[in-house]
């Protein structure tokens, strides 16, 4: 998987900005990027503080960008810009040119203006820190009404081949309507297929096709039917139970004649607390690696990372991050 995005790289290697410049992990991937050639790291620090780190640290970041929000030649025309896109806040030059010092909302900029293409943040930024500039700045694409997110999880099966799945809303939208749960199914399901997924989608609850009863049982059947309607070629089905999901033999039990059940591969969950629960689930006891949170339905790549993440994490993304420009 990677190496083909590696190879789409190389063909136009993106630049990528890193928001923590003298984080050593960041360092230690961008001394990596580097070596590869498929990609160009902007580090956001001051020069001699990201120099001095990279050296403690051992690592050789010869080429990187280093850009400094403290002193660099456009922050006069990223004010403007700021004041311009903020200005129904009531954004004054000086609150910008104040929140522009920060590396999150300075990076971000940096996209806005297409001096960098995409944006990895977050080693030690918290998910809201790192995806409020992104909202504010960089804003949904036309036609979506909502940023999402999707990790994709990559588990070695015995055959041989990787067992790739995909599953949403697990970071961002703490508590999605219906509607919103059918864009995000979408957008899952289209992340998905860039990662080698032919999306079977399912929109998990406590309940199989009508076996409970609840609120949030009706929501999953609407946000299906919803889909349904949004996306008429794309399989799927909901309400369904993980079991029913994933398992043939329960599935064959429980709704025999879905579409989805028993082979599902692409995930929905009701809310925030299912989907961040669920996707640790499968990475921490079922041994799956856990790629994202993937930002979907923002005019421009921005990701965020965990801030428990390590060296490799930071390089996966930053790939991962770079392709989708
Ligand atoms: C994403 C998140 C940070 C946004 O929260 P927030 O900054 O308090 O949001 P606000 O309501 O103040 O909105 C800020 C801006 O973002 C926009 N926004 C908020 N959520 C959005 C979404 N899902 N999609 C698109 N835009 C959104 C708002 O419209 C607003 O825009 P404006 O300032 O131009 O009017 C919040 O939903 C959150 O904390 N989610 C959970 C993150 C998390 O902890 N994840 C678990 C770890 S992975």
């Amino acid at each position: 998987m990677f190496q083909q995005l590696i190879e789409m790289l190389r063909k136009d290697p993106k630049r990528i900005v890193f928001t923590e410049g003298t984080d050593p992990r960041i360092l230690e991937a961008a001394s990596r990027l580097l070596a590869g050639t498929f990609l160009k790291p902007i580090l956001i620090g001051n020069p001699d503080e990201v120099q001095k780190a990279a050296e403690d640290a051992g690592y050789n970041i010869r080429g990187a960008e280093i850009v400094d929000p403290a002193n660099n030649a456009y922050m006069d025309e990223m004010v403007e810009l700021f004041c311009e896109l903020r200005k129904s806040k009531g954004m004054t030059p000086e609150e910008a040119r104040r929140t522009l010092l920060q590396g999150n909302y300075f990076g971000t900029m940096m996209v806005k203006m297409g001096k960098a293409d995409a944006l990895l943040g977050g080693a030690t930024y918290s998910t809201a820190d790192t995806v409020r500039p992104a909202l504010q700045i960089i804003k949904t694409k036309p036609g979506h009404t909502i940023v999402s997110s999707c990790f994709i999880l990559v588990r070695p099966s015995a055959t041989g081949e990787n067992e790739v799945l995909a599953m949403g809303d697990c970071a961002i939208n703490i508590k999605p309507t219906a509607e919103e749960l059918s864009e995000i199914a979408v957008e899952v399901a289209e992340c998905g297929r860039i990662f080698g997924i032919d999306p079977k989608v399912a929109f998990l609850s406590y309940s199989t096709l009508g076996s409970g009863k609840g609120e949030d049982v009706e929501k999953m059947r609407r946000a299906m039917e919803l889909t349904r309607d949004r996306a008429p070629g794309l399989p799927v089905d909901g309400e369904l139970q993980f079991d029913a999901a994933v398992s043939p033999r329960v599935a064959q039990t429980k709704c025999k004649d879905s579409p989805v059940a028993g082979h599902a591969n692409t995930f929905i969950f009701p809310d925030i607390n299912a989907g961040n629960i669920g996707y640790k689930i499968a990475q921490r006891l079922g041994k799956f690696d856990a790629y994202g949170p993937i930002l979907l339905g923002l005019n421009a790549p921005i990701n965020d990372l965990s801030r428990g993440c390590n060296a490799l994490e930071v390089y996966s993304m930053a790939i991962i991050t770079a392709a989708l420009a």
